[in-house]
């Protein structure tokens, strides 16, 4: 386990079963260093549409593609990094201070995210130009 809040890809656990696979996430399993208290899905999102276009002061998010497949991009103010995501027992962990934008969905995908906070406006920067700010300092 990393305790640095640096993105990462999280190898979750499988349990295979011939019946169908089974993957979870649960606090004090030592996988993410934050306690989950609010879990969020997109879905139907129609083709070429993008999702995100923020960062958070405080939230710590781990993203994961519980079907389907689309792609995360990072921005730290310095350097963007792209992340395909497209395995329901993988995820990112996103650390709070981080730019991020969701594109490239295929069709019937599902993004669930595990975050550690409830829903907060004041936790969202929304503007790039107030986070390019943010980051800089
Ligand atoms: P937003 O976070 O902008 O979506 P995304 O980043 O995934 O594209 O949220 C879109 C709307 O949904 C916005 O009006 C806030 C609302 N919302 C909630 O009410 N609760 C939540 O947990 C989330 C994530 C969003």
């Amino acid at each position: 386990m990393e305790n640095n809040k640096e993105p990462r890809i999280v190898d979750l656990p499988r349990i295979y079963d011939p019946r169908g696979n089974l993957t979870f996430v649960e606090n004090g399993q030592g996988l993410i260093l934050f306690a989950i208290e609010r879990v969020y899905w997109t879905y139907d999102v129609p083709a070429g549409e993008s999702r995100g276009g923020h960062s958070h002061y405080e939230a710590e998010e781990l993203i994961v593609a519980t079907s389907g497949s689309f792609q995360v991009n990072l921005f730290d103010g310095r350097e963007w990094r792209h992340y395909s995501l497209n395995l329901p027992y993988k995820g990112l962990y996103v650390p709070p201070g981080y730019w991020r934008t969701l594109d490239n969905f295929s069709s019937g995908s599902v993004c669930m995210v595990l975050t550690s906070a409830t829903y907060s406006e004041d936790d969202y920067v929304r503007d790039f130009d107030e986070f390019i700010k943010l980051s800089a300092r």
